[in-house]
């Protein structure tokens, strides 16, 4: 039981002041009746309550996003600072920001009472990641950028996993990082040379802060926000067939391209142009040697180029590329109940069957499918539908894990389950690939911790 203008200001209708006044005026019915005394004690659960003729529904949970202004610090009460919790009116009962910023730094601050969702948002195992606008001392350089994007020494006993820099001009980047260390950005900045002298954060998870809120103000989140930052994992039941997408979404390779021209260019002394990646975005392997011959004038042949990379990429496969955190136990999981897998790649056999023995993925697949195979490459619905044939498994029973959004389509289009896998190099992309898919994990423990087992292997351990 509560009063009733705590009650309407939880639920956002006004200031203490303000809805004492649309009590007294009649303006408030519980259960049909006016009443018109704010003291008035009542079961919030089960009440109907109409305002102004509009009726609220109870929520158990309230989550404000707020952008918080410089000067205030992110704890619940501080005997010397002012808090977050300060700068909001009524605020429920155990109300508590999502994780810290800096007193200094502005942006993004989730606030809830929904313990299972801050935990799960702050949890280092989710790796859930913030994005942060970086105002720096001095111009960023590209070997400062290449270290943010490979990990920073920033004198823990780990190095900061890869972070994602996107720069916005000379002095200022978005940083999206997937840890959430004592100042973090200041001190990897700091590590590599350089000074951050306004922090904003922008974004964590599929939340973005809504520029149009001034500092110190916030809302209520919407519906649609709170979908963008729910946990959506995947079902196994009625699953015949779990199909795999590779690059990105089984293991974590997407870096390896991007280092492969980095490296090849280097042999003819030439340095990555910042423009590459995007100009050759969609190319085909053969289109991009083409691509690269002539833009580079490199005297090797096409099919030399190619031979080249592939050995390259063979290299890295062999011996760098690990599987998504958690894809090993998931594929126990499925082993252990009856679940057949596949994967359908782009990507060539012969790399792919690097991937297989570094991390004996042969004791599990039965299937393997790569764009070869195919007439249409994703998103059209052919390697999956192509797949789930040789599996012996009609579409709805399968499920299907991919990360870009033309994966997610091709997925969606074959009749299949999708689950959307977060990985850095679509970050951009989030909010659309929760929309499209029908699930989203950020790592595959996500899964095996909902069926209980597969939890506590040495690599579990490692990555906890
Ligand atoms: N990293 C920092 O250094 N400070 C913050 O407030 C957040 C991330």
């Amino acid at each position: 039981m509560q009063r009733l203008d705590k009650i309407l200001c939880d639920l956002q209708i006004g200031t203490r002041s303000e809805v004492k006044k649309l009590i007294t005026k009649g303006q408030v019915q519980v259960n049909g009746e006016v009443l018109l005394r704010p003291e008035t004690r009542i079961d919030e659960t089960s009440a109907q309550i109409t305002c102004c003729g509009k009726p609220y529904r109870f929520q158990k949970y309230q989550y404000l996003m707020l952008n918080k202004p410089a000067g205030v610090v992110s704890a619940r009460e501080d005997r010397k600072e002012q808090t977050v919790l300060d700068l909001i009116e009524s605020p429920v009962k155990d109300l508590s920001p999502v994780g810290r910023l800096d007193k200094d730094t502005v942006g993004l601050m989730l606030l809830t009472n929904d313990g299972a969702l801050s935990h799960r948002l702050l949890s280092p195992r989710r790796h859930v990641a913030k994005t942060y606008e970086v105002t720096l001392q001095q111009p960023i350089t590209k070997d400062q950028v290449s270290v943010l994007e490979t990990g920073v020494d920033i004198g823990d006993e780990e190095l900061t996993m890869p972070a994602h820099v996107k720069i916005l001009n000379d002095t200022v980047i978005e940083l999206s990082i997937r840890e959430g260390r004592f100042h973090q950005v200041k001190r990897m900045l700091e590590a590599v040379g350089n000074r951050v002298i306004h922090l904003k954060r922008l974004r964590m998870g599929g939340l973005y802060l809504d520029e149009t809120l001034a500092e110190g103000a916030y809302r209520n989140l919407t519906e649609e926000e709170l979908l963008s930052l729910q946990e959506e994992t995947p079902s196994l039941e009625g699953i015949e067939a779990v199909i795999f997408d590779v690059d990105g979404s089984l293991c974590d390779s997407m870096w390896l391209w991007k280092q492969i021209d980095i490296d090849y260019l280097a042999k003819f002394d030439l340095p990555l142009p910042d423009s590459l990646q995007s100009e050759i975005e969609g190319m085909s392997f053969y289109q991009t040697a083409v691509y690269m011959k002539e833009r580079f004038a490199i005297p090797d042949s096409i099919e030399e180029m190619m031979k080249d990379w592939n050995e390259m990429a063979g290299t890295y496969y062999q011996t760098q590329v690990e599987l998504k955190p958690g894809a090993k136990e998931f594929l126990e999981l499925c082993k252990d109940r009856g679940i057949k897998l596949a994967v359908a790649t782009s990507n060539s056999r012969e790399l792919f069957s690097h991937l297989i023995v570094h991390h004996g993925l042969d004791a599990y697949l039965s299937v393997i499918k790569t764009g070869s195979e195919v007439v249409n490459g994703k998103p059209a619905p052919d390697i999956y539908v192509s797949a789930a044939k040789d599996l012996g498994v009609s579409p709805e029973k399968c499920l299907v894990f991919e990360d870009i959004i033309p994966g997610i389509k091709a997925g969606k289009a074959a009749g299949m389950k999708v689950c959307a896998v977060r990985d850095l190099y679509s970050i951009d992309q989030d909010l659309e690939k929760h929309r499209l898919a029908d699930y989203y994990i950020e790592d595959f423990y996500q899964i095996t911790d909902r069926y209980g087992a597969y939890g506590d292997t040495p690599e579990r351990r490692n990555y906890v």
